[in-house]
This record gives C-alpha cells, structure tokens and sequence, in this order.
C-alpha cells in the first residue's frame, strides 16, 4: 500500500489509533537526559516496579502538524504547548525537560516523518509523553528521578465520530479532577474523568460530560467550553482547577480581533441554561478544535443550544482558526513554525 494510501485510511479510523513508525526517545538517569534519538516506534521494556505504573508519573502534551496550502507542514503554537508540558512536569516533581530539547524532539521527528502528515481537513498529531520510570515502590512519597521521554505522531481527522455534528453534553456538578491538578496534563485527570464520561455515555449518549462543580461551569473530560454569540465570548476565567488550552487562547485572541466582546469570568448552570436559549456553545481543544453544541442535559431535562444544530458564529470562529493553522489566512500571531 502507498504511504498516501495508509495516511488517508487513518483518517477514517478512530482518532489516535494509527501512528507514524518513528519516535523520538530520551531518558533521564543520574541527573542528566541522554540526548534524543529517532528510533523505529516499538514497546518499552520497563521494570514493572516504575514509578509511573504505581503512582502515575506521567504527563504529555497533544498539538497538531498541518499540512499548507503550498504543501509544506507547520507545527502550530509548539512554544506554547512546551510551556505547559514543563509546567505538567515541574507539579509532578519530574525531571523537567529543556525546551529547546523538546522544540528538538518534535521538529527532527516531524521532519523525518513529513509523509505522515495528511492533507486538509486531517493534520498530523503529536503527543510528547513523559513518564517517570524509578524502579521502587516505595518511591510514594518521593519523585522519580528516573524518566522517559518520547514523542510519537498520529495521522487524525476529526476527534468526535461523525464529522461536524452538533454535540450532546451531560452537565454534571462534580469536580473533574483534584482542585490544583486541573492544570496539569497528566494521566490521572484523564482516567478520573471516564467513569462519569461513559456512564453519561450509557444513560443519556452524550458526546462528554461538562463538569461543573458547585453549580460552576468547567470544562469537558477532553475540551474547554465557550459561549459564543455575534458580539461575544464568554468562557471561565483560568485559575488552577482546570486546562488552560492553546485553543482556547487562540481563538479568544481571533475573536478580539473580529470585535467580539471576551469575557473571562465564572458562568453558573442556571446562566448557561439561559444563554443556550438564544446563543451558541462550543467546545475547544487541540483534538475537538472547536465543536459545536446542540444540546444539554442537566438534571435529567434536554436543553436545545440555539437551534440545536451547529453554530454560525462557531463555525466562523471555527474557519478562522483553521484557515491560519492550514496557511490559508494569514498567521499574523506568528503561530505556525515550518518543520
Ligand atoms: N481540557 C482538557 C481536559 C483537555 O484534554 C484539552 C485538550 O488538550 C483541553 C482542555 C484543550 O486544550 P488545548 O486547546 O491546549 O488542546
Ligand atoms: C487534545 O486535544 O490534545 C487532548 O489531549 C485531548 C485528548 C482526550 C485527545
């Protein structure tokens, strides 16, 4: 089969389940990382007695590659995203990486790997995982001084099956995670959030679950959540509980731009309930990119957003962000680096 053929047929599987042959692999012992190499993507071996097995040290980051108009590829907002990963890394006590290191890793890899990236609407996703790998389990109360590191690519095309489609939210008022983990990316956030995520999936067949604790809007298991209507956004303002998304950062700074009114402040249930009745919802992450809502349920009732389909303004907000990251507007936010 040809390269192009195994790209374009992993976009028609589920998201992240194909990835490119290559990775880039480091490790930390003795307080020094080895420098990187590209190897062919294979198991670890690992000592079942590593850290991250018993007490999840681990933590990553999810960006995208896309593919230009001109057919060139472009990491989008890679400093952005390494900030973060060291951040998920220094709240977990792991050895920290360089960023210059991981600006390395990601962009020899992708170099190496540029046939995997697909062509528009698909992008080449990119997952730098670090993982702390002290043999000891009596290490529960100590970091890892031990650690992996790794980046391995995926082709994707949309994250949510069914292509653009309006999303059905379960609005829940628990806690996604521990109050001060909510900003870091780590592993145990994920797995904290399934068990409500597939019992809301099996109940009502929800797309995600919107936590909102004490009766205050949140984010999803996988995506951060935005009001969105003609003159404004209105999303949580950052503190610690939650992911402080490229997305999100990126398309409230498009939206200042086209004159939108941004509001970054607490949103209450009963406010949503009541905005859904007129303006549009949408969730936004690397992987969703932006979605939009059709509707909600809370308190065993449906709410329609809007008028329950996708919305206009989303979908602008949506073209806009896309069109910069695929090189058909102008990346006047200096976002993109050519691989
Ligand atoms: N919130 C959670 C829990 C996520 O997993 C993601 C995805 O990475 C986001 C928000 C959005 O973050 P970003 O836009 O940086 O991908
Ligand atoms: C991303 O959007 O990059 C994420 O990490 C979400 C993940 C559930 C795919």
């Amino acid at each position: 089969m040809s390269m192009t053929q195994t790209v374009e047929d992993a976009l028609k599987k589920p998201f992240g389940t194909v990835y490119a042959d290559k990775m880039a692999v480091a490790r930390y012992k003795d307080g020094v990382w080895t420098p990187f190499d590209i190897q062919e993507v294979k198991p670890f071996e690992m000592h079942p007695a590593a850290h991250v097995f018993h007490y999840s040290s681990t933590c990553f980051e999810g960006l995208k590659c896309h593919r230009q108009v001109d057919g060139s590829v472009h990491v989008f907002r890679l400093d952005r995203h390494i900030e973060r990963f060291r951040n998920s890394a220094e709240r977990l006590c792991l050895p920290i990486p360089d960023a210059d290191q991981v600006d390395a890793m990601v962009c020899e890899l992708v170099a190496e790997c540029a046939d995997w990236a697909p062509v528009f609407p698909g992008s080449l996703y990119v997952r730098p995982t670090l993982i702390g790998t002290l043999p000891s389990i009596g290490a529960a109360a100590g970091p890892s001084t031990e650690a992996l590191l790794f980046v391995i690519l995926s082709p994707v095309g949309d994250y949510f099956s069914g292509g653009l489609r309006p999303l059905k939210l379960l609005v829940e008022e628990k806690m996604r995670t521990a109050p001060t983990l909510g900003m870091v990316k780590t592993g145990g956030n994920y797995a904290a959030a399934l068990y409500a995520t597939r019992k809301a999936r099996e109940k009502y067949g929800t797309d995600q679950v919107l936590f909102a604790p004490d009766g205050f809007i949140q984010e999803t298991g996988a995506a951060n959540f935005l009001m969105i209507s003609e003159d404004r956004i209105v999303t949580k303002a950052l503190d610690p509980s939650f992911l402080h998304g490229v997305t999100r950062d990126s398309l409230l700074k498009i939206g200042a731009r086209m004159g939108k009114e941004i509001e970054e402040r607490e949103i209450s249930v009963d406010e949503l309930l009541t905005w859904a009745k007129t303006g549009e919802c949408a969730l936004s992450g690397t992987a969703a990119v932006l979605g939009g809502v059709g509707s909600l349920v809370y308190r065993e009732e449906t709410y329609t957003v809007g008028t329950g389909d996708y919305g206009d303004e989303t979908a602008k907000m949506r073209s806009a962000l896309v069109d910069i990251q695929r090189g058909k507007a102008e990346d006047t936010f200096g976002w993109l680096k050519r691989i």
